[in-house]
C-alpha cells in the first residue's frame, strides 16, 4: 500500500462525508501494521456538538473490528491549507495508535508529513494514571 494509494482511499472516503453544517468534507485512511486500510469521513448532525471527525470514525471502525496496530494515517481535504487532526483526535490517535505517521493531503497529493509525537508533544496517556 503506497502513500498515493492511501491518499486515494481517503479521497474516496471523503465523498461520503456528512458535513451538512460546515460544508467541510474530510476523508481519512488509516493503515494497519498488517496492511489493512480502514477509512472514515466526518459525520455531522443537527446538534453540531456531536460531530465526529473523519480520523475518529476510521479509528473506531478499526478498533471495533479488532484492528489495533497502526502505521500511518492520511487526512484529505480540499482546502489549500493542509488539515491537521484536531486536538481530540490527536489525543485518541496517540492513545490507540501511538507515534504513527500523519500525512496531510489534498485531492492531488500528500502535502505534509508529521510524526504524531511532533504534533502532540507532552501527551497525557495511560502511564499518567499509574
Ligand atoms: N474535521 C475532521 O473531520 N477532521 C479534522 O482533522 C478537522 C475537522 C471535521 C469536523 C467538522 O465536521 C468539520 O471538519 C469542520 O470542522
Amino acid at each position: 500500500m503506497t502513500r498515493a494509494q492511501l491518499l486515494q482511499a481517503a479521497r474516496k472516503a471523503r465523498t461520503q462525508a456528512i458535513c451538512t453544517y460546515s460544508g467541510f468534507a474530510v476523508g481519512a485512511a488509516l493503515l494497519s501494521r498488517d496492511g489493512q486500510v480502514i477509512t472514515g469521513c466526518n459525520i455531522e448532525n443537527a446538534s453540531y456538538g456531536l460531530t465526529v471527525c473523519a480520523e475518529r470514525v476510521a479509528l473506531w471502525k478499526a478498533l471495533s473490528e479488532g484492528i489495533t496496530r497502526f502505521k500511518r494515517i492520511v487526512i484529505v481535504t480540499e482546502s489549500p491549507v493542509p488539515t491537521p487532526p484536531c486536538g481530540a483526535c490527536r489525543q485518541l490517535l496517540w492513545e490507540f495508535a501511538g507515534d504513527i505517521e500523519v500525512l496531510l493531503g489534498d485531492l492531488q497529493q500528500v502535502r505534509e508529513s508529521h510524526q504524531l509525537r511532533a504534533l502532540f508533544p507532552t501527551p497525557f496517556g495511560a502511564r499518567n494514571l499509574r
